[in-house]
C-alpha cells in the first residue's frame, strides 16, 4: 500500500510556528508575500534576510520540537519502507528531526542557503546578510540566498510528486489551507482508487473533494490514522 502524505504550516503549530495566514498574519507590518518574493529581495535584500533571519532562528530555539503528529509520520515510514513518501510545504526540517528520511521538502528549508552563480546548497544556521561570504570562495560576492521558495518560483521536485501521487493507494494532507499551488493541486493528481483523507481543524477550498476529512488537530488525528494504516498494512500482509 503506496502512502504519500502532504504537510502544511499546521503541522507545526502545535510545535510552536505559527502558519502563514493565521490570525498574526503579519510580520512587522509585512504580509508574508510581500517580503517572500525574488522582486522583495531585488528591491530590499536586508529586509528579506531578517525575515528568513527571524524564521530561522525561530526554529532553532529548544522550545521548538517535533510533535506527536511528526512522531508518528516518522514511525509510519519506519513501517511502510519505499511505499512512504511525505511531502512537506514546511521550511523547518521538523520532519527531518523527527526522524523521516523519505521527504521532499518542495519549498526549501531554512537551514539551507543556496549560491546564486554556483547553485551550491549549504546547510547553515546563522544568521544571513548580503556581506556573508561564500564558504568556499571568497570571490563570488553577494551570491547567497534562503534555499527557499518564493512566490512566483517553481518548487523543488514536482516531476517525483506528480509520479507519488498518481501511484498513491493513500493520500494524506495534513495542516494544509489548499490555497497554494502546485501544492494544492496534489490532492487532483491522484487516481480514483486511491483514498484521499484531510486533517484539519478547519474546512478549506479543498474539503468537499477529500474521500474524508477529519476536523482535529494534526497531534490527535494523525496518530490515529496511522496507527490505523499500520494496523492495515500488517492485515494485507
Ligand atoms: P497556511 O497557514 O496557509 O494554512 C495552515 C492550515 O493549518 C490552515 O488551514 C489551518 O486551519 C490548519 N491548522 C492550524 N492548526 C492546525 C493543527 N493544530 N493541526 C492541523 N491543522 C492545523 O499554511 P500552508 O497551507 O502550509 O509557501 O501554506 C502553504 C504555503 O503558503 C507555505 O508553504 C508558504 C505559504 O506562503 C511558501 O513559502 C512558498
Amino acid at each position: 500500500m503506496k502512502v504519500l502524505v502532504l504537510t502544511g504550516a499546521g503541522i507545526s503549530a502545535e510545535s510552536g510556528i505559527s502558519t502563514f495566514r493565521g490570525s498574526d498574519g503579519l510580520w512587522e507590518g509585512h504580509k508574508p508575500q510581500e517580503v517572500a518574493t525574488p522582486e522583495a529581495f531585488a528591491d530590499n535584500p536586508a529586509l528579506v534576510h531578517r525575515f528568513y533571519n527571524d524564521r530561522r532562528r525561530q526554529i532553532q530555539q529548544a522550545t521548538v520540537r517535533p510533535n506527536a503528529a511528526h512522531q508518528a509520520l516518522a514511525l509510519l515510514e519506519t513501517a511502510l519502507g519505499e511505499d512512504f513518501l511525505l511531502v512537506t510545504q514546511n521550511v523547518d526540517n521538523l520532519h527531518q528531526r523527527a526522524g523521516n528520511s523519505r521527504v521532499i521538502a518542495m519549498h526549501g528549508e531554512l537551514l539551507k542557503v543556496r549560491c546564486n552563480e554556483t547553485g551550491e546548497i549549504f546547510d547553515w544556521h546563522e544568521d544571513l546578510t548580503e556581506g556573508t561570504p561564500h564558504p568556499n570562495n571568497p570571490l563570488i560576492q553577494k551570491s547567497l540566498r534562503p534555499h527557499i521558495v518564493w512566490f512566483g518560483e517553481t518548487p523543488f521536485y514536482l516531476p517525483q510528486i506528480e509520479d507519488a501521487a498518481r501511484q498513491a493507494d493513500v493520500f494524506i494532507s495534513v495542516g494544509t489551507s489548499g490555497t497554494v499551488y502546485p501544492a494544492a493541486g496534489i490532492l487532483s493528481q491522484t487516481q480514483s482508487h486511491c483514498r484521499t483523507i484531510e486533517i484539519n481543524p478547519f474546512p478549506t477550498p479543498l474539503s468537499p473533494k477529500f474521500d474524508e476529512t477529519i476536523r482535529q488537530k494534526a497531534s490527535i488525528a494523525v496518530p490515529i490514522v496511522t496507527q490505523q494504516i499500520q494496523d492495515q498494512s500488517i492485515i494485507r500482509g
